[in-house]
């Protein structure tokens, strides 16, 4: 039953003691989350793996999370992921040797004028492949300063692996849509509305799934119906969502907006359910609702489930590290590389 299964996480947590450390995205569950000696946005919660001196690190979130985590911890200290499977669909989106041959096509009509931006949903060897080009990884919280930054080392900027968050940050900082390009991965072939030496933000074809569900008919709805309630999404929403909605951040800092709000204030959220929902029961003073009525889960991300930590729990109690994430050597020195710049 589940009250066993709990009874056994903790039993196997306490064990552990100092030489575990447990770090939980604001998507995970709640079954999950009671666990996390800590819960952050993807910034936060990289931030905080660098620092860790424990042995174990068990990541609830997803791969690139863990792989981040491991790049920016030791390599004596083991990353474990407790489901292999909690991949990050965006992530899959952007393949090295797909990015390999945009490079080189995209030199041939840019010269060396771009460089190479990610977003920190990308595999680690993305990562790395930024790294050696000179470039830098990104996330929905620092977004705008590293676009800007990116714009002052060359005239132009490709930007992996996510299209949303790439043109969401480019519009704040003045860029016209019209000199933004699309990359497609798949047709390898640039889509561009102005011509070649205007472009100055070429974006990877990639999207969350999860976040495309929240669309500009549900903010039209709650304009007709309930035009006093407050939206507020998160920026990997398209920039129809992002432009009409009346805020937009990082998981963190959707939770510092509802954690400030007026008493009484409504709020309409577009981010994942299982934030959506916590938020809606840590604040019953607020009227918090789901932007798209259907509540949207980030499947992956669920997969990390009570089961799957209490197995990692007792097999590290039983000496035994199950599903520990390693990134390759060259790639995390490479990838360090991009991270450092951001951090
Ligand atoms: P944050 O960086 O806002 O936590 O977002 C991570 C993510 O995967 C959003 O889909
Ligand atoms: Fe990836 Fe989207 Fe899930 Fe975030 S919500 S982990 S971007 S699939």
């Amino acid at each position: 039953t589940t009250e066993e299964l709990h009874a056994r996480a903790k039993h196997a947590r306490a064990k552990l003691g100092d030489r575990l450390y447990i770090l939980g995205h604001h998507y995970q569950k709640d079954e999950v989350i009671r666990y996390a000696d800590v819960t952050g946005d993807s910034l936060q919660l990289s931030q905080i793996a660098g620092q860790q001196t424990a042995d174990y690190i068990i990541f609830c979130g997803v791969h690139f999370m863990a792989e981040t985590a491991d790049i920016l911890t030791n390599s004596d200290q083991a990353v474990i992921l407790p489901d292999m499977r909690a991949g990050c669909s965006m992530a899959d989106m952007a393949n090295i040797d797909q990015t390999e041959r945009a490079w080189v096509q995209l030199q041939e009509f840019f010269g060396d004028t771009i460089v190479p931006l990610t977003y920190v949903n990308s595999t680690a060897a993305i990562k790395a492949f930024v790294g050696r080009n000179g470039g830098a990884t990104v996330t929905s919280s620092n977004a705008e300063p590293m676009v800007r930054w990116a714009l002052t080392q060359k005239q132009r900027m490709l930007f992996l692996p996510d299209q949303h968050l790439g043109r969401n940050t480019a519009v704040k900082l003045g860029i016209p849509l019209e000199q933004m390009a699309i990359w497609d991965p798949i047709k390898q072939k640039l889509e561009a509305q102005c011509p070649l030496e205007d472009i100055q933000v070429i974006l990877w074809k990639g999207h969350c799934s999860v976040h495309m569900n929240f669309l500009p008919k549900h903010i039209d709805n709650l304009r007709q119906n309930e035009p006093d309630r407050h939206i507020l999404v998160h920026p990997e929403c398209t920039y129809e969502v992002v432009s009409q909605s009346d805020f937009a951040g990082s998981t963190k800092y959707i939770i510092d907006m509802i954690r400030a709000a007026e008493p009484g204030s409504k709020w309409a959220i577009g981010t994942e359910m299982n934030l959506v929902n916590r938020l809606i029961a840590d604040h019953p003073d607020l009227d918090i609702v789901s932007l798209n009525p259907f509540m949207c889960p980030c499947l992956t991300m669920n997969r990390i489930d009570l089961p799957h930590l209490t197995w990692a729990l007792e097999e590290l109690v039983n000496g035994r590290v199950i599903n520990r994430i390693q990134v390759e050597a060259q790639t995390a020195i490479e990838a360090k590389l991009a991270l450092e710049k951001m951090m």
